[in-house]
């Protein structure tokens, strides 16, 4: 089963993701953590992604296409994958319509999560992140039990450099231009998109998108 998780920067993509993958086993392929693994090992792909990232920009596709390539070969050739922040444009959906295709896979299902500009403004701005494993908490919404560090892992969690308002406010402003139009793309095959009300509790939020992901299991 291969999952894309559409949405806005802070719709909750990733917190959704890691719950997921952690209940079901599935993998969880965040092109945006996988970067930011990229740049604290000075790899030249964190190097010449970190301009775009500070930006707000999106990292050209090349350089993403070949990163997702590269994990994928990495994973169990038949496992459940769920595609966090990948793909962000019509060339990279098209991209891994062709990474899949070379080992007989497709995209199972499409879940967009869909919550107002000011919402995601404001959960950016309590965000903290785990650099370690992935999880993700909200000094307002969902702290963890310790201040400041990851109940999950124990790693030190950390406020990211593009959750300033400034660039929250141009990540915004690529999503409506850049990766909003994929959502038309995947309609054209309407049994594969499931959107999902994402302005409610986690735990809400989760019950659905569980049941999409099941949904694309049967
Ligand atoms: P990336 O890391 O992918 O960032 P993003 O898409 O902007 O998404 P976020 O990680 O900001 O948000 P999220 O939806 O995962 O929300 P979260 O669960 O954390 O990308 C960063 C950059 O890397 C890009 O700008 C680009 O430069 C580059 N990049 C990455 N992928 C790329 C690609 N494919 N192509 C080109 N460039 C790429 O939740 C947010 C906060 O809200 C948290 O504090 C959380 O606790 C809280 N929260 C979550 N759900 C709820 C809820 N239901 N109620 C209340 N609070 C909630």
């Amino acid at each position: 089963m291969i999952a894309i998780l559409l949405g806005g920067p802070g719709v909750g993509k990733g917190t959704q993701a890691v719950r997921l993958a952690d209940e079901t086993g599935a993998a969880h392929v965040s092109t945006g953590d996988l970067l930011r693994a990229a740049r604290r090992e000075g790899t030249e792909l964190g190097r010449k992604a970190q301009a775009y990232m500070d930006a707000g920009e999106l990292v050209p596709d090349d350089l993403i296409l070949g990163l997702v390539r590269e994990h994928l070969a990495k994973l169990p050739a038949s496992g459940d994958v769920l595609f966090d922040g990948f793909p962000r444009t019509i060339a990279q959906a098209e991209g891994l319509d062709r990474v899949l295709a070379e080992t007989g896979r497709a995209v199972d299902r499409v879940v967009v999560f869909e919550a107002p500009d000011e919402t995601l403004v404001k959960r950016l701005a309590g965000r903290r992140s785990c650099p370690r494993c992935g999880a993700v908490y909200n000094v307002h919404f969902s702290p963890p039990e310790r201040e400041g560090i990851c109940d999950r892992c124990g790693g030190e969690l950390v406020h990211r450099e593009d959750d300033h308002p400034d660039t929250v406010r141009r990540r915004l402003e690529v999503y409506h231009e850049q990766t909003r139009p994929l959502v038309e793309h995947y309609e054209a095959h309407p049994a594969d998109v499931v959107r999902i009300d994402a302005d409610r509790s986690p735990e809400a939020v989760h019950e659905d998108f569980r049941q999409a992901i099941a949904g694309a299991r049967r």
